[in-house]
């Protein structure tokens, strides 16, 4: 059966750390030569700019070929043909390695058995973003933060997020800390703390996750009172620890969860995270792909 990534499940810690290894390896290698002549099919059902583009970033960097479906617009869905359809039938034009981002709707661990081909999740709804977990400790252990130092708190909209979904299960499986500091009651793994205030979260974590709040996806509106207790600020933190690490998966709303002080917060680790998403999903291609092999 070819290796997927969506959850880690069918990871080893090894595996994992592996992988983390490798992309930091072929940063170091200044690595430019063209490993494969392999097909990669990105579909991109939902919006993205920072997975999209960095996965195609990837592809051009290890010299693969890559086709993309990035909307609706153009293509038969238009016409009223299902997710799973279009799946069977670019399946069957034999890309090497399939990159998938959906909503929930889309079974993607289903799916993945079924077409019987590596498959990345690219983001599914509010179930799982692996790469995004990956290079969010990427972009820490470049900074020299050992993994089991990590004491991560994930502040916001924690209930519609797949970030901290993937974060869950990889705190798991790598042995770092992780607790939730949200304005909505959500269930959470018995390893994950729960939090109270924005004082109890600096005083307990060393990296604050801020998370975007997806009001396209709130039943209820959030009153901008209860919304500022989760905002974070260069005010906020002017006390807190010297080599915390502020850090969010983007898009950020600005002004919502994170003032726009924190852009030039020496804290910040936003465009770290950017950066560290290519070589994260380079590293995953190439151990997929090499896994084919
Ligand atoms: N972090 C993230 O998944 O961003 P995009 O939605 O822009 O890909």
């Amino acid at each position: 059966m070819p290796k997927s990534l969506i959850e880690f499940r069918d990871w080893s810690a090894t595996e994992i750390t592996n992988l983390l290894n490798f992309s930091i390896q072929i940063e170091s290698e200044k690595r430019t030569e063209k490993s494969f002549q392999k097909v990669v099919a990105l579909f991109f059902f939902e919006a993205s700019t920072r997975t999209r583009v960095s996965f195609e970033m990837a592809c051009y960097r290890e010299g693969l070929q890559f086709v993309s479906m990035l909307t609706k617009n153009g293509t038969s869905l238009e016409k009223g043909e299902t997710l799973e359809d279009t799946l069977e039938n670019v399946r069957a034009m034999q890309p090497d390695l399939m990159v998938v981002r959906s909503g929930d709707d889309l079974q993607q661990v289903e799916w993945a058995t079924k077409l019987k081909i590596p498959f990345i999740s690219a983001g599914w709804g509010q179930k799982a973003h692996p790469t995004q977990a990956l290079l969010d400790l990427r972009a820490l252990l470049k900074k020299g933060r050992k993994i089991s130092d990590i004491k991560m708190v994930i502040i916001g909209d924690v209930k519609h997020s797949r970030v901290a979904s993937s974060h869950f299960e990889l705190a798991q499986k790598l042995g770092y800390q992780v607790a939730v500091l949200s304005p909505e009651k959500v269930a959470l793994p018995s390893s994950v703390k729960e939090l109270s205030s924005l004082d109890e979260a600096l005083s307990w974590g060393n990296v604050l996750m801020s998370l975007r709040f997806q009001f396209e996806r709130h039943e209820k509106k959030l009153e901008e009172e209860a919304l500022k207790k989760f905002q974070i600020s260069a005010a906020k933190i002017k006390n807190w620890k010297a080599d915390g690490h502020i850090m969010h998966p983007g898009p950020v709303n600005y002004g919502v969860e994170l003032n726009e002080d924190i852009k030039s917060e020496k804290r910040n680790l936003i465009l770290d995270q950017v950066e560290s998403g290519v070589w994260i999903r380079r590293a995953c291609l190439n151990y997929l792909l090499k896994d084919q092999s």
